[in-house]
């Protein structure tokens, strides 16, 4: 360690915006990788399997503070990570083992666009199905990563959720 006498420290802290930054800090963040794109899909569609979220600090390394969720079939996005925690930790009482996991991914520089499967089973409370029934849907995902921290900043979802109602013998009007 390197003492400095603190007449110069207090030079070097009013000057320290002029000192040279280190270079690592301008370099522009790497384009996400087909692996890393693969694996922020699954993280991210795994949130809603049946069981999966427990606490909110699991969101943390997945998604920023901020993140906004839509999914118009459910109205306004979600904002933030304790309303996503919310959503995503609703249960519905007439399915259960939901699965949602990827099937195909295609991204660019810091968006991912993936088909996913949604697979549940029927339970007792599916007035119209038996018990047990297998339930499936799909749905596309666009997830916004923002490349400094590797985390989602906007998601949105778009889901055959009519097919959902549809198998659980629910009425839908179009
Ligand atoms: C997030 O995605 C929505 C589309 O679903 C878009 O309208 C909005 O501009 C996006 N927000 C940001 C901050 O990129």
């Amino acid at each position: 360690m390197v003492l400095i006498p603190s007449a110069l420290l207090a030079l070097l802290s009013s000057t320290a915006l002029a000192l040279p930054q280190p270079t690592t800090d301008s370099k522009p963040a790497l384009c996400l990788s087909d692996s890393e794109a693969n694996s922020i899909s699954k993280s991210w569609l795994a949130i809603w399997d049946t069981g999966y979220l427990t606490k909110k600090s699991q969101l943390k390394n997945l998604v920023t503070k901020d993140v906004l969720s839509f999914d118009g079939t459910y109205g306004p996005p979600t904002v933030g990570l304790d309303a996503l925690y919310a959503a995503a930790t609703y249960v519905d009482p007439l399915v259960t083992n939901v699965l949602q996991y990827p099937e195909t991914a295609i991204h660019n520089c810091d968006t991912i666009s993936v088909r996913w499967g949604y697979s549940a089973v029927s339970t007792s409370n599916a007035p119209n199905v038996p018990a047990g029934t297998p339930i499936f849907l799909e749905g596309i995902e666009i997830l916004q990563v923002e490349l400094s921290s590797r985390l989602i900043f906007n998601a949105t979802s778009s889901a055959d959720w009519v097919l959902l109602a549809t198998q659980l013998g629910e009425t839908v009007n179009l």
